[in-house]
């Protein structure tokens, strides 16, 4: 399984090889942001990155499914996509569901969707909250649900489960999407939806998907609604958002009640996002200080010409490759094979849980369980698409959408975790101070369980700004105790405990 994941990176169209030579293998999810990052940065690259994001007119063509009314029995299809039992899985109390809703009927395009309603007694009482992974292209089942905040996780004999007990679903209702087309199980039955995937494409599929998820799961059309999401979903989530809020607008009511935004470790301003990045490398003793002083001398982050930047990189390359950068102090995967019996179990993620979720969502009888892959795709299920194969357009910047929130009354939280190397705390940082807000609450550590959970500082307008210490670019993998603590005080919109008494 490690070499596979090698050698279809090494094929991956829009990567540029000479990044990863003598990394380590693994995690997809590390190198999906390095083939995006590396080609937008690339002169000649095709990717349209200098358009802001607008929800133009979202001319829908005759076959987007606005609202699938035609499903006259609704309530059967949410029947069944009711998930019974996964194979493996521990005795629970709450109810998971399934499936595919198609977004375009002629192209025959589906999104696939896994949903863990909130524990049984307070599912009525709890928010809808939809959770985005990034990439662009990975699954938010394969890191979402299965490694970060899901109710359950993968052992390592690749079949059975066990809990996570410090899921999201104490504190709400989670939808987790596979999108855009071609991420896992979503698919389009046209294979060239496979090469115009983009931002743009994307928040209006993930769109349609909302409105129709919706019509199937009525009884959450008017929850309040919240969006999260991590890495590259620093774009797609106030994307999303912006395309709800403007289709709100249009129609004169809340077709979808969306109250707030969450992004974690967020990919949101091209520039200071790299500034930052090599800024918290050399700072952590990762490079060295002439490196960091070569990359912001050459490097204008900016723009699209790279080439005296790529040669200021190369120390950087080496400097990283053995790494986890996405946990700089994390244990890397050193034997990928399952093992015929679960390995002991901790809260902290295993390394090789990538590698278990990969065989776990491959089995034939998980599929099934799942209502996933009723087509047979010719191809595996992948943590990160081997079949996207282009990216079209991916703007610089999303911040003006964020300010465009905090002008509507939007909740907008964004929360780091402190020891991830790729999009690291300094990264955010300075991208916030580019918003030039001034500031509410003064920076005071938060706690969380007796212990500083992080640091949080509070900008007017009601951004809030958090870390979570010890934890890497998957905060909930890594510190799931703190990151529980983190949703419910955003979903519920109180401060983050500035005392251990109330924490
Ligand atoms: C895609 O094609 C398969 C096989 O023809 C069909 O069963 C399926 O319903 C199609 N998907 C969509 C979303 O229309
Ligand atoms: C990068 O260079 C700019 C000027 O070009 C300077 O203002 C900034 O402080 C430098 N940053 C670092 C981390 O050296
Ligand atoms: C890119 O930068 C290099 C070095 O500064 C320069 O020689 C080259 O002409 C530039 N290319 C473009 C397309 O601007
Ligand atoms: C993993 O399994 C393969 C095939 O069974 C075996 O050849 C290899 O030595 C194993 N790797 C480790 C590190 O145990
Ligand atoms: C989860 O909680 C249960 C019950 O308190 C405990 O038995 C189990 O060991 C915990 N699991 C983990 C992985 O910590
Ligand atoms: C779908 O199922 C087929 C077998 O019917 C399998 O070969 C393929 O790997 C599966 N694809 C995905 C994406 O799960
Ligand atoms: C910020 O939040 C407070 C408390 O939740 C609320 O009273 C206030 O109206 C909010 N301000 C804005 C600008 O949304």
């Amino acid at each position: 399984m490690g070499k596979a994941i090698c050698f279809v990176i090494l094929s991956f169209q829009i990567i540029i090889l000479s990044f990863f030579v003598g990394e380590i293998c693994g995690n997809k999810q590390v190198r999906a942001l390095d083939n995006l990052h590396k080609s937008k940065l690339r002169g000649g690259s095709e990717i349209d990155r200098r358009s802001e994001f607008k929800v133009e007119e979202l001319v829908h063509d005759d076959d987007d499914v606005i609202v699938d009314s035609e499903e006259e029995e609704i309530s059967l299809l949410k029947e069944k996509d009711k998930i019974e039992r996964l194979p493996g899985q521990p005795q629970v109390k709450f109810s998971q569901y399934g499936g595919y809703i198609t977004i375009h009927k002629l192209a025959g395009t589906a999104f696939y969707y896994y949903f863990v309603e909130a524990h049984q007694r307070s599912k009525q009482s709890l928010p809808l909250l939809l959770w985005l992974n990034g990439g662009p292209g990975c699954s938010s089942l394969a890191y979402g649900a299965m490694q970060e905040l899901g109710p359950f996780r993968v052992h390592s004999d690749g079949k059975t489960l066990f809990k996570n007990n410090y899921s999201w679903n104490y504190a709400a209702n989670v939808l987790f999407l596979e999108s855009p087309v071609g991420v896992g199980f979503s698919y389009s039955n046209r294979s060239s939806d496979y090469s115009t995937n983009g931002d743009k494409k994307t928040a209006v599929d993930n769109y349609l998907f909302l409105v129709n998820w919706l019509e199937r799961f009525p009884e959450y059309k008017d929850r309040d609604f919240y969006i999260s999401g991590e890495s590259y979903a620093g774009h797609y989530v106030p994307q999303l958002a912006h395309t709800i809020l403007q289709l709100n607008k249009k129609a004169a009511k809340t077709i979808i009640n969306l109250k707030g935004i969450l992004i974690g470790n967020a990919v949101i301003n091209d520039e200071t996002d790299s500034e930052g990045m090599y800024d918290f490398l050399a700072t952590h003793a990762i490079i060295s200080d002439k490196a960091a002083y070569d990359i912001n001398k050459s490097c204008d982050f900016a723009s699209s010409n790279q080439s005296e930047c790529d040669a200021a990189s190369s120390e950087v390359d080496k400097d990283i490759s053995f790494i986890d950068l996405y946990n700089i102090y994390a244990p890397i995967c050193k034997n990928s094979n399952l093992t015929a019996h679960p390995k002991k179990t901790s809260i902290v993620i295993d390394p090789c849980s990538e590698n278990y979720v990969y065989a776990y969502l491959n089995r034939g009888d998980v599929q099934e369980a799942l209502h996933a892959n009723v087509t047979n795709l010719k191809y595996d299920w992948q943590p990160c698409s081997d079949v996207i194969t282009k990216w079209l357009d991916s703007p610089s910047t999303v911040l003006p959408l964020i300010t465009h929130f905090l002008n509507n009354g939007l909740r907008v939280w964004i929360f780091s975790g402190d020891i991830d190397g790729r999009v690291p705390v300094t990264s955010t940082k300075y991208s916030i101070d580019k918003l030039k807000l001034p500031i509410q609450t003064a920076w005071h550590p938060w706690f969380a369980y007796g212990e500083v959970g992080g640091y949080t500082q509070v900008y007017k307008g009601n951004l809030t700004f958090a870390t979570v210490r010890g934890a890497g670019h998957q905060v909930p993998s890594y510190q799931p105790q703190r990151a529980l603590s983190l949703i419910k005080h955003f979903l519920r919109g109180t401060p983050l405990p500035e005392t251990t008494r109330i924490a």
